[in-house]
């Protein structure tokens, strides 16, 4: 029986109380941030823009230069169903790769959704509520999202529509009844709910959807009625804000571990895991008291921070969401449908796209196959099957383990399991029975879409 600690928890009372916000360091640190801007009048945006899809109270967080925020009272109370979430030491792994490297992780699949997605569904739902919002309105990739979205606005009694990416909605009904048994009314985007949903079908009635589709129908949806408010999951300054908790609780991790980690991984979809663990520890390497590496991992076929460009663009397809200066491969480009449905977004988070530009996050893009190779070694050794989307953070994870056996040098590595894949069944049959086929990204496609951006001022 081996001696050594593969846990690392947090008493209750050790959870944190405030999230933690980046913005000041990134001012600090000499990035400067680049204002959203409408999409109407392409002119810088303020926070009366957003009122029609947002309560005051996010807006203000969205816009804030506080560096700590409260967490209102009735949010940990339901943070404490499942948090603080547990890090391990992955020393089974390590073992199997024979790397001198400690591969440590944090484990948010522990959450009664699956993954980290509560964090700011929970904050967004009690939000609204204290605005007086019946309705959200909501896409989702993966699934993940909506079912978190559905569990939050279940807990607060705010009624929920989710449009499901079609290609996600055929290949994952569990996630649908998860999210109905919450009472959440479920579409299959693009719909003939909405307008933009209309018009895609029209075009393309075989559509398998997207992410930027589903979030004009979500947005739509949300600024055509009164009562109504939208959620987005991640990409927004606030949803990365309320991820915080997640860098926070892991640095007093990794502090009774004893060891700061060298290297932090995690998967971009819109980065708000990525953000959300790595912010707390990337602030230090902003004030220049530590030298942590970050890497930023991504789907070959939806590659945004390895071969997209750093421009103002359309957070949705139907441009009716604002337009936010980020890595993208345009807001027309529709990833081919992988597995890895939450990572299927034309774009990134502003703050992360400036990070990566200035050097201080890298970034790396895999292939599907390689990706379920990955979560297949840790499943075996670790025992937990992982979602898609964050098996792009052990591929890197393995990778920097085996770079570190190849040069004999004693690595810490600190990876975001942002969730478990037990609803994954589908893509893990397809992996198991070779259907998986390797979905390359495709250039012309991008090119095209890239001819859609939108003509602004502000030049970057
Ligand atoms: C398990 C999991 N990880 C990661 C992501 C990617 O999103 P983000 O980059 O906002 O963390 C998703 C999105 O749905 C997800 O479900």
């Amino acid at each position: 029986m081996s001696e050594q600690r593969t846990r690392f928890d947090l008493t209750n009372e050790e959870m944190p109380t405030a999230w933690f916000n980046l913005m000041p360091d990134i001012v600090g640190a000499g990035i400067q941030p680049l204002p959203p801007l409408s999409p109407q009048t392409k002119e810088p945006i303020g926070p009366a823009d957003l009122a029609p899809l947002f309560p005051e109270s996010l807006i203000m967080q969205e816009v804030s230069t506080e560096q700590w925020i409260d967490i209102p009272g009735a949010v940990i109370d339901i943070y404490r169903l499942w948090r603080p979430a547990p890090l391990f030491r992955a020393t089974r792994l390590e073992q199997a790769l024979q790397t001198p490297a400690h591969i440590y992780f944090k484990y948010e699949g522990v959450s009664p959704a699956g993954s980290h997605k509560p964090n700011t569904a929970v904050p967004q739902a009690y939000y609204n509520k204290e605005a007086g919002i019946r309705r959200i309105a909501t896409e989702t990739g993966a699934g993940q999202w909506g079912s978190a979205m559905s569990m939050a606005c279940s807990f607060f009694g705010l009624e929920c529509t989710v449009y499901m990416v079609k290609a996600s909605f055929e290949q994952k009904p569990y996630r649908r009844i998860f999210m109905e048994t919450f009472g959440a009314e479920v579409l299959a985007s693009p719909s003939e709910r909405t307008n933009s949903g209309k018009g895609i079908l029209a075009e393309h009635p075989d559509s398998t959807g997207s992410l930027g589709i589903a979030i004009s129908e979500a947005v739509e949806d949300a600024a055509t009625h009164d009562d109504t408010n939208y959620a987005l999951g991640s990409v927004l300054g606030h949803v990365l804000l309320h991820q915080s908790i997640i860098g926070l609780e892991s640095q007093k991790q990794m502090a009774i571990a004893g060891e700061p980690p060298d290297v932090i991984i995690g998967c971009v979809g819109g980065g708000s895991n990525f953000a959300g663990l790595a912010y707390p520890f990337m602030a230090e390497r902003l004030r220049g008291t530590s030298q942590t590496r970050f890497l930023a991992t991504e789907p070959a076929a939806c590659p945004t921070l390895t071969k997209g460009v750093f421009a103002y663009d359309y957070g949705d397809t139907a441009m009716i969401a604002p337009i936010v200066p980020m890595y993208t491969l345009g807001h027309g480009f529709v990833p081919a449908p992988v597995h890895a449905g939450g990572l299927r977004y034309h774009g990134d988070a502003p703050s992360l796209s400036l990070l990566v530009k200035e050097g201080h996050v890298e970034a790396k893009a895999y292939t599907q196959n390689s990706v379920f190779e990955a979560a297949l070694q840790f499943a075996k050794t670790q025992g937990i099957i992982p979602a898609p989307e964050s098996s792009h953070a052990i591929r890197g994870a393995i990778d920097e383990a085996i770079q570190a056996r190849e040069s004999g040098e004693e690595r810490v590595i600190l990876f975001g399991l942002s969730g478990h894949g037990n609803f994954d069944m589908t893509a893990y049959d397809d992996y198991l029975n070779g259907r998986l086929p390797e979905l390359e990204f495709d250039p012309a496609a991008e090119e095209e879409a890239l001819a859609g951006l939108p003509e602004v001022s502000i030049k970057i």
